[in-house]
């Protein structure tokens, strides 16, 4: 038995954050902007949207393109840098409810960026094993709560979404999960990191006079080992499944930078026309960031049974994770 992605969804709330508001808010251009990012554009979710609301909307449209019954679902995965609330409840635990599934396994995975492959490698060894039958996996993110909207350097990157899945069981290997690499280097913490409001530095007047409860980020030493890492990690996970990159359909990297991107497909001689890009409309959604991509591109009629998929992404941490992945949806 193999694990198998039956469905995919997607939701992005409809406020729309260009480049040119952000010109009124600090100290940018739409010209840097898109030159240094390629993104035009994000999405911010309302005051009254949490992140669970949003995973809640794209787990609606994964579970129903799955054709299963909510009722099946045996274990409920979220992974978030953003969640409703700092320590407790999860927000799987609440999207669990907002479903209307009770009596459920679930909870949240803290993988940044890297959440989505994370929860893809878990999702396969719960079904391998047989432990779990049908899981739905969201990744969701209300970024803009801890993105700093007086920091140039980090809040042009980052907007709001979600994306969901729903992992189950085949017997037909050319509708499986190939295979998922995960790995993490934890001497980087400081490169990525939200440090205040946590164990660490608990909220006070203090921490939040000095911002530390927003996402801190030394761009350009990120962007340098972002590269390196998501080349090398390509590279590792086809060699390890006796792959070319020529046998991928599409390459389905996290949405972070438009030239991180393109380095790293111009250094695996990887064609632009198979590569998914989202970054342009949505920016760097963190976690829900590869799911929204592959929607994006099941919506638009380029993904099909049996495709296979080549995800790629790398977070704070610094997490990082890829995986080959067939499609298995209709
Ligand atoms: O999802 C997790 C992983 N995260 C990432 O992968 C993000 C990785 N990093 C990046 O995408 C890029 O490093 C950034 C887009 C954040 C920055 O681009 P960069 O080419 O690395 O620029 P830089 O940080 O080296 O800064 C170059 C210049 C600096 O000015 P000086 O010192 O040369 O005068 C910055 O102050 O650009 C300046 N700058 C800006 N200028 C206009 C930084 N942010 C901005 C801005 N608008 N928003």
């Amino acid at each position: 038995m193999y694990a198998s992605l039956k469905s995919i969804g997607a939701y992005v709330p409809s406020r729309i954050l260009s480049n040119a508001d952000l010109e009124k808010m600090v100290d940018t251009s739409d010209e840097w902007i898109e030159k240094r990012t390629g993104i035009k554009e994000r999405r911010i979710a309302s005051a009254e949207e949490s992140t669970s609301d949003l995973g809640t909307k794209a787990a609606e449209i994964a579970i129903a393109r799955s054709g299963i019954a909510k009722e099946e679902i045996d274990l409920i995965i979220c992974a978030t840098l953003s969640p409703d609330h700092l320590c407790m409840p999860s927000t799987a635990c609440i999207i669990a409810a907002k479903l209307g599934i009770t009596n459920v396994m679930a909870y949240d995975i803290s993988a940044a960026c890297s959440g989505f492959v994370y929860m893809l490698s878990m999702a396969k060894a719960y079904i391998e094993s047989g432990m779990k039958k049908k899981i739905l996996l969201v990744g969701a993110e209300k970024i803009s709560s801890v993105v700093d909207y007086t920091d140039r350097g980090t809040c042009i990157l980052f907007g709001d979404g979600a994306g969901a899945a729903i992992i189950g069981a085949t017997d037909n290997k050319n509708e499986a999960i190939v295979d998922v690499h995960a790995s993490a280097d934890g001497n980087y913490a400081d490169y990525l990191i939200t440090p205040g409001c946590g164990s660490k530095y608990p909220c006070s007047q203090e921490t939040l006079d000095e911002r530390l409860n927003f996402i801190k980020m030394k761009g350009n030493d990120v962007y340098k080992v972002a590269v390196k890492t998501l080349t090398n990690d390509v590279v590792d996970i086809l060699q390890s499944n006796g792959l070319e990159a020529s046998q991928v359909d599409h390459f389905i990297p996290h949405q972070a930078n438009f030239r991180i991107i393109d380095a790293v497909r111009e250094k695996l001689n990887f064609p632009i026309e198979k590569t998914v890009l989202t970054v342009e409309k949505y920016g760097n959604t963190s976690a829900a960031s590869i799911p929204m991509a592959i929607n994006d591109a099941y919506e638009t009629g380029r993904i099909h049974k049996g495709d296979l998929m080549l995800l790629d992404t790398f977070g704070g941490g610094f997490t990082w994770a890829s995986a080959l992945v067939r499609f298995g949806g209709n």
